[in-house]
């Protein structure tokens, strides 16, 4: 993820922040412009887990951005995505190793 992370830097000017969030393998970023300006959140959930999500890797909006908030000169509903993934997780002292599918998998569904 750094790795695509710094690739979105050099190419986009695009840095990505993460947030905190309530559940430990569900990662939570916002997206600034090179301005250091928010444009867009996404929740990132790399982790297999049979019993509650189905396979493969999927990415949707949850909101779309609206401007809605913005009529009144306020700023626009800045939209947030979330990117789903099946990596196995990391077991006791045995790190979560990716193949190189699962690399283009991410990279990919992040390029929407
Ligand atoms: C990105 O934007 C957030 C929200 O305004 C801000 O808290 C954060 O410091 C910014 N990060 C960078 C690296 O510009």
């Amino acid at each position: 993820m750094d790795g695509l992370f710094n690739l979105a830097k050099i190419l986009l000017g695009l840095i990505l922040n993460q947030l905190t969030v309530w559940n430990k393998d569900v990662r939570f970023y916002c997206v600034n412009d090179s301005s250091g300006s928010p444009i867009a959140y996404f929740y990132f959930d790399p982790y297999s887990c049979p019993s509650e999500k189905r396979g493969g890797a999927w990415m949707d909006e949850v909101v779309a951005r609206s401007p809605v908030f913005s009529q009144g000169g306020g700023s626009p509903r800045l939209p947030v995505a979330h990117m789903v993934c099946n990596v196995m997780p990391s077991v006791g002292d045995k790190p979560s190793l990716v193949t190189f599918r699962e690399v283009s998998m991410v990279a990919f569904s992040s390029g929407h």
